[in-house]
This record gives C-alpha cells, structure tokens and sequence, in this order.
C-alpha cells in the first residue's frame, strides 16, 4: 500500500479509542486560555516554549508536565471544553466509540470536586453522542504513585457516582508501583461490580502484566508491550485474547521504543494477540487516532487488512453491548470491502 492509499484508508475506516486520557487532550492553546480563564500560573511564558518542553525521555519526564498542565482545569465549563475538543477530533477522526480515563485524584488534591470533574467530563459525553453519535464508556483511574489507603479513599469518594462510571483504571509512574500494591482496592470494585483495566508493561517489565492479570484480574491491559519478553505470557495473551491497548505514537515519545520501525505491534498482532491502536495523551505525543495508524502504515508498512483487524480487534476488545459490537463489525467489514480489502 502505498502512503496515498493508506491515509485514504484510515482516512475513513470507523475506530474505537480504549486508552485516552482525558487530561493528556489537553492542547497548549487551550492550556493557555484556561490558565487566563482562571488566573493559574503557568512556568512557560507562551505556547511556542511549552511545546518546546515536549522533549521527554521516559514516563516520568512527561507525567511531571502533564500534572503541571492539568492544574489549569478548575471550572466544570472548563472539564467539558476539555472533552468537547477530544469529541471534535474523534469526529474528524471517524472514531465511532471512546473509553476515557479520567484521573479524580489529579483534580480532587487541588479542592475540585469530583462532581465538577465527572459533571463537566459527562455533559461533553453526551453532547458528543447526540452531535457525532460517538458512544462512550468512562473509566476512574486510581494513581499509582499514590498509596493504597488514598485509592481507598478516592474510591469512597466516588461511591455515589458510581453508576455514572464504567469502570476501574491503574495509571501514572510505573516503575516502583507495581499493580499487587493496589490488590484489596481493585478486589472491592471488582466485588461492585466493575470491570478493570491496569496500565501494565509500559516502563514496567512483563512480570507487572502478569501480576494485573492475576492479583487484579483486569479484563484489559493498557499498553502491555513488554509481553514480548516473556514467551509463556504471549502465549497465555494469544489464547485468551486478553486485549492489549497499545499507543504506538506515545511509546516512541516516551522512549519505550527508540524508534516507530522498532515497535513490536505488528509482530503482536500476528502472534494472534487482541491488539488495539489508541493514542493514550495525543495532544502530547503528536497526534489522535489516525495519526497513530498512520504511523504504521508509514513506518512499519502496515496493510489495510492488517489496519482493518486492529479496528476489529478493539471491538472485540471493547465494553460495548453485543448488538453494538456487531453493528461496528458490519461497517468496519464492509467499508474494508468497499477499499478490496477482505478481514478475516
Ligand atoms: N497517565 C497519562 N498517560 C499515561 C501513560 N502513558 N502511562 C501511565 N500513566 C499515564
Ligand atoms: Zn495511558
């Protein structure tokens, strides 16, 4: 396939994002004029030298400036002008279904309420499903850097909103924080019956997957790359189909692949794994949903089939009722046919 070909490819072929943060949408015109809105101090005299501190080296080096960043939102406007802009990129992106992580705890430790937080964030949701028809899940993400007794209390804090979130997300700093310390919290939603998902195999090594697996048994591993060193878990991921939601733009900017042309997801997905192409923090790490398949199709030659199974991969691997998962495997299959490409 040559470029043309694959951009008019992805261009329209129907996606489901599962690994987005909402607070990594947050683009620097946008930081700006909230940090005005609300008379937040910035440390970056202009848009043009906070994008020139998007230079990281690890997980690390980015969470400390997507912290700093998230300190801007303050008002519920300010959470749903946030969400709409991500629902006007998925539009234009052809993403038919989001799963979005939100992070109380970012918010709730500078005295904003969690309704604020929730209110602004849902009444974008719905905009965005009336106006584009984009479906949606919302995922609370505990801290992982933050001790067990806060996720508890987090936790708490989030118990009467708790038919209004879908499910259960591990996410921050993952060196150090591995996913048996959050064990007892994520066995309490389990038992309110949550699904879980945990960031795992990012930074970390593939024993952290296998610990989410099996401490927290989650139904999806975020990121999850590190797999590959580890033959018995690949092997255990391709039977089960076990979805990984991989980020290919974020993993070569925070320097968990040195390069695009070294990134493993092709190589997983032909394993047989349930690999799934997200963006993970796009307004950091240079680009949403199409800019992240085109990636793989420029730098790792990907075919439209193989684009085609990454979409049906994160239908299968999504929270969608049975019904909607078929209606989304129809289009996806047949807006592939209508391109020659036939998905098996
Ligand atoms: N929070 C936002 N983006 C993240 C990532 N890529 N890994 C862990 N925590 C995050
Ligand atoms: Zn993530």
């Amino acid at each position: 396939m040559d470029n043309l070909a694959a951009s008019n490819f992805i261009a329209d072929l129907p996606k489901l994002e599962l690994h987005l943060h909402i607070e990594g949408t947050l683009e620097p015109e946008l930081m700006f004029e909230l940090a005005g809105r609300n008379g937040v101090p910035l440390p970056w005299p202009d848009v043009a030298s906070l994008r020139a501190a998007y230079d990281f080296d690890c997980l690390q080096s980015f969470l400390d400036l997507y912290y700093r960043g998230a300190s801007v939102l303050v008002t519920e406007q300010d959470f749903f002008d946030l969400t709409w802009a991500y629902l006007e990129h998925c539009a234009t992106d052809k993403v038919r279904h989001v799963e979005i992580f939100f992070d109380p705890q970012t918010h709730t430790a500078r005295g904003i309420p969690f309704a604020t937080v929730l209110g602004g964030i849902e009444r974008a949701l719905q905009a965005g499903e009336e106006t584009f028809g984009i479906s949606w899940r919302l995922v609370m993400s505990f801290l992982r850097h933050l001790s067990e007794e806060e996720a508890f209390a987090t936790l708490r804090e989030a118990e009467p909103f708790l038919s209004r979130i879908h499910g259960i997300g591990l996410d921050s700093g993952e060196k150090g924080n591995p996913p048996g310390k959050f064990a007892r919290v994520y066995a309490h939603c389990r038992e309110l019956g949550l699904p879980v998902v945990a960031h795992a195999g990012e930074e970390g090594p593939a024993e952290y997957i296998w610990q989410a697996i099996r401490e927290l048994e989650v139904c999806r591993i975020d990121h999850g790359v590190r797999a590959a060193d580890d033959p018995e878990l690949l092997r255990y991921l391709a039977d089960t189909r076990l979805p990984l939601t991989v980020c290919p733009l974020s993993n070569t900017r925070l320097k968990v692949f040195d390069q695009m042309a070294h990134h493993n997801v092709l190589r997983l997905l032909e394993q047989g794994l349930c690999v799934t192409i997200n963006s993970d923090d796009p307004a950091y790490f240079g680009g949403y949903m199409n800019a992240n398949f085109q990636a793989l199709a420029d730098e790792l030659g990907a075919t439209a089939s193989q684009l085609g199974r990454l979409s049906l991969n994160a239908v299968e691997a999504s929270w969608l009722s049975l019904a909607d998962k078929a209606r989304l495997t129809r289009d996806i299959r047949s807006y592939a046919a209508s391109h020659g490409v036939s998905l098996s």
